[in-house]
């Protein structure tokens, strides 16, 4: 329990601080760079913002819930999201310096929220920490294809980074399905709608 406690304070710090290695490349690398004005630079930088408080909330959530997780293979999947879920911080990250823009103020913040709703799902249980996380997973992926349609076509990092984190939660909230989840009751889901657009409004600015 100990060690689970230092490993979570440790990846908390480096969450935090913007230190993480990668297990992938970007998926922007080798992609040209496109001539972006200003007001597209600063406005993909914004949304990457969001994006990347996303992902600090995501390892919050995953780590939560890998440390409550009752069933072995769940935690393994868990880990594994949670790696891939890292990749993402780290690819939105470098992306939003290449725009000249830079991360939320508010990190620490996010990522105790999360990690008391992810600690606070796991321990409803397997089946609803699952639900929560698949369904997560599919407002983000809402999300980031909203994203897609708002990011200008000359804008090809920006867009390659956001079509892969789609991908991957496409296959995250696939996963957890397969594992098992329920299915929340649609007024959940519109309180995460609702918290969420809290996050993004806030994210999009500080
Ligand atoms: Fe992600
Ligand atoms: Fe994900």
């Amino acid at each position: 329990m100990l060690d689970a406690l230092i490993l979570e304070f440790d990846r908390a710090l480096r969450t935090v601080a913007g230190v993480h290695r990668t297990e992938r490349a970007s998926p922007a690398a080798g992609v040209p760079e496109g001539t972006l004005d200003a007001v597209a630079r600063a406005e993909a930088a914004a949304l990457m913002r969001v994006n990347h408080v996303g992902e600090v909330c995501a390892q919050a959530l995953y780590q939560g819930q890998a440390l409550t997780a009752r069933e072995p293979g769940n935690r393994r999947a868990l880990a594994q999201a949670a790696l891939e879920e890292q990749d993402h911080l780290v690819w939105s990250a470098a992306r939003i310096e290449e725009l000249g823009g830079r991360t939320s103020l508010l990190n620490p913040l996010w990522y105790g929220g999360a990690l008391v709703l992810g600690a606070a799902a796991g321990a409803l249980g397997d089946r609803w920490s699952l639900a929560f996380l698949a369904e997560t997973e599919h407002q983000v992926e809402e999300h980031l294809s909203g994203h897609l349609e708002r990011l200008p076509a000359e804008d090809r990092r920006t867009r390659a980074v956001v079509g892969a984190m789609r991908d991957d939660e496409a296959r995250h909230r696939e996963s957890a399905i397969a594992l098992g989840a329920a299915e929340l009751p649609g007024p959940v889901k519109q309180v995460m709608r609702a918290m969420a657009k809290v996050m993004t409004t806030v994210a999009f600015r500080v």
